[in-house]
Formats: structure tokens, C-alpha cells, sequence
């Protein structure tokens, strides 16, 4: 049998992620990598002593383990989310919670709408299950909601997937009245709410972060948030939280694929939120980053302030530069690379015709150290202007 008849459609049509290739670059020790969502390991706390989680030999709930799901219960109700214990469910990862929703929810032709633009592995998720993704036009405040409405009324989406925090890539975060807006109309239609929400403790500026999913009055939603930006990403743990009719259908979801998640990683993840140390932590967290951030805007400004665009973001990782006309981001990378620096083009973030999307680049504060900020932005800055 040819692998072309033993693949499935969407297996055929898979295209790796380029972040996932980039990876070993910014590994290598020379290279000043901006590529990546990667947390800075130099402020991530060390684990808890393993006695503290001895006891995570056995198989476990597939739903997690209690005490991580009480506290997330806990975490989700000062955000402003009621929910109990049955509607939390642990993932692998919040990654892991999109491919369960996405199985859920999507048949191959179902329509889901994202910003544009959006969260790269994301869009590799929904394609594979050969899911249309309409792109839906999002400014700084957050996704235009009259494109909503009119893509809503015309379609009738499955759902819509936002990152109303630090949004990745574009590093906006929504206003309130947008948040309201959205929720408003997603009742009206009862259209499901997929919010995804990793960054939002990384919080630099007083900003509203209300989840669009608790100002939901009757349309289903299911919230995601995640440790790898705050904590461990390599524990590989997130949650989902869910509105009651859905949360049963998750975790069978879940049960099917892998019975249940990593009983060490939430121990050793529950333990540490149980030393009471993780508000100081984040607290620390929130400073270096807000750090880097304005030492990265500094150099934008001195090096590329008359040639690109970018917003300066509230939080987050993110800043997301608009290159000048004729500058191509792919050839950015590889001239950048050349400099030793490493950078992510735009065009993954584009889940349709992303070739027409070849004017932005991200580039991610957190894990260059300050120090090295303004050399690394001024080599890039080079890069840009040979090109004009
Ligand atoms: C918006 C968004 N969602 C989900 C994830 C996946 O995170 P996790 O490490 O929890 O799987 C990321 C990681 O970069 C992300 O940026």
C-alpha cells in the first residue's frame, strides 16, 4: 500500500509547526533567540522535594488529581469563573486541551472562527480535523465583532477560539467593552466560546482581563489556562474548565486518549501552588518581563522606530512588528540567522493564505537576557534596513 492510501486526508495535508523547527536553534547557546513562547529558566523556582509526591506511582482519575482540580477551581472563581470540581478537567498541556476540544466539536467541514492573526499550533490542530478556519479581523482591542456577527449569521460556526490576554501572537488584549460586546453576542446566537488564556498573569499594566467566558449569560464556553508560562512548561499541564453540559464530554474525550494526564507533573504542580509562594512568584515574573519588555521597546524605538510598527503589549511575551513595505519576514530569518539571532515570521500565525502575510515577525522578550536586548534588536535592525 502506497502511504499516500494508508495516511488519512488531513494526515497528508499536515505541515510541522515551524516554531517546533526553529527549536534547535534556540537551543544552541550562541544564538539570541526571539523565536518561541518559551519562559525564562532562570526564574523558574525548583521543584518540590520529591517525597512531597511519592505518591503518583499508581494510575490516577482521568478528570486529575483533586487537588490540582480544587485548585483551579479556586484559581478560575477569582477570575471571575464559578465552576466546580466536575467541570475541571487537567490536560497535557493546554495544547492537549485544544486537540480535545477540536475532536469534540470539529467534523471535517465544520467552520470555526479565530483572530486574525492566531495562535500557530492552534490552526495546525483545527486543520487536522479538516476544520475550515475563518480568520476573523481583530484590532487592538480584540476581534472585530460586526465580521463576527456578519461570518456568524452566514455560517453558523461551530465556535469561536480567542486569546483575549496578551493575545499570541499580536500581543493585544481585549478591552471590556469588546469582552461585553462578544459575550452579548455569542448568547444571542449560542455559539460556544473557546477561550484560551496562558498569559494572563504575566500582567505588566493595569488592564482589564474579565474572561469573556464569565460574562456569558446562556451560550456553552470552555475556559483554558495553563502552568508552562508561569511554572514548568516541561510538566506539560493546563486545564479545561467547561460549562456543566459540556465537561462530561471532555473527559471522555480525554479518557480515550492518553486515560489521564502525568500524575507527577500535577503533584509536583499542586504541591508547589500549596506553599502559598506562587502570588510572590508571579509578582517577580510579572517584573523581569515587564522589564525586558521595555528594554526590547527602547532598542525598537532607537533602531527601527521610523521604519516598523508595533504596539507596545500590556503583558504577555509578544511584540509583534509590522515590517516595512517590500521587507520580506522569511528572508528576515535567514539573514537574522546568519547574525545569530533568531526570529519567527508571521505567516504561520495567517490560517489562509498566509503567503499574502509575509510583513510581520514576533519576536519574544522573555527568554533573551536584558543585557543582551539592545545588541540583539540593533543586528536585527540591520537585517531589516539592508533590505529596504
Ligand atoms: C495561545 C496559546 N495556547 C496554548 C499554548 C500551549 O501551551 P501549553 O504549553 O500549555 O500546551 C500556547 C503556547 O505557546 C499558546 O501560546
Amino acid at each position: 500500500m502506497k502511504l499516500s492510501q494508508l495516511l488519512t486526508a488531513q494526515s497528508q495535508q499536515m505541515e510541522s509547526s515551524l516554531v517546533r523547527e526553529l527549536l534547535h536553534y534556540s537551543q544552541q547557546p550562541d544564538i539570541l533567540s526571539f523565536a518561541g513562547g518559551l519562559p525564562d529558566e532562570a526564574y523558574m523556582p525548583d521543584f518540590p522535594a520529591l517525597e512531597s509526591v511519592a505518591d503518583s506511582r499508581q494510575y490516577g482519575p482521568s478528570e486529575g488529581e483533586k487537588a490540582l482540580r480544587e485548585q483551579v477551581v479556586a484559581t478560575v472563581a477569582e477570575r471571575g469563573i464559578q465552576a466546580s470540581v466536575e467541570q475541571t478537567l487537567i490536560t497535557n498541556g493546554s495544547q492537549q486541551g485544544l486537540d480535545i476540544v477540536s475532536r469534540l466539536i470539529l467534523d471535517s467541514d465544520s467552520m470555526i472562527l479565530t483572530e486574525q492573526p492566531t495562535y500557530l499550533a492552534a490552526i495546525q490542530v483545527f486543520k487536522l480535523q479538516g476544520a475550515i478556519i475563518q480568520d476573523v479581523i481583530s484590532d487592538d482591542e480584540g476581534m472585530s465583532v460586526a465580521m463576527m456577527r456578519s461570518l456568524i449569521e452566514a455560517h453558523q460556526p461551530k465556535a469561536v477560539y480567542l486569546i483575549p490576554n496578551f493575545q499570541n501572537p499580536a500581543g493585544h488584549c481585549y478591552s471590556l467593552k469588546r469582552r461585553q460586546e462578544i459575550a452579548a453576542l455569542l448568547d444571542e446566537k449560542g455559539i460556544l466560546l473557546i477561550e484560551d488564556d496562558p498569559y494572563r498573569d504575566l500582567c505588566f499594566e493595569e488592564v482589564d482581563r474579565t474572561p469573556i467566558s464569565s460574562l456569558l449569560k446562556s451560550a456553552p464556553w470552555i475556559y483554558m489556562g495553563s502552568y508552562s508560562k508561569v511554572l514548568w512548561p516541561g510538566l506539560r499541564t493546563g486545564y479545561l474548565v467547561s460549562c456543566e453540559e459540556i465537561a462530561p464530554y471532555l473527559v471522555k474525550l480525554k479518557q480515550a486518549t492518553d486515560l489521564h494526564t502525568n500524575r507527577l507533573g500535577q503533584n509536583l504542580i499542586a504541591s508547589y501552588l500549596a506553599t502559598g509562594e506562587f502570588p510572590a512568584h508571579l509578582e517577580k515574573l510579572q517584573r523581569v518581563y515587564k522589564a525586558k519588555r521595555d528594554t526590547m521597546m527602547l532598542a525598537l524605538d532607537k533602531y527601527l522606530g521610523d521604519l516598523v510598527q508595533f504596539e507596545k503589549p500590556a503583558g504577555g511575551m509578544f511584540v509583534w512588528l509590522t515590517l516595512p513595505e517590500g521587507v520580506s519576514s522569511k528572508k528576515v530569518l535567514a539573514d537574522a540567522l546568519e547574525k545569530k539571532v533568531l526570529i519567527l515570521p508571521g505567516t504561520p500565525f495567517y490560517p489562509n493564505n498566509s503567503e499574502n502575510f509575509d510583513r510581520n515577525i514576533r519576536l519574544s522578550f522573555a527568554r533573551v537576557p536584558e543585557s543582551k536586548l539592545d545588541q540583539s534588536i540593533s543586528l536585527l535592525a540591520d537585517v531589516i534596513k539592508a533590505q529596504l
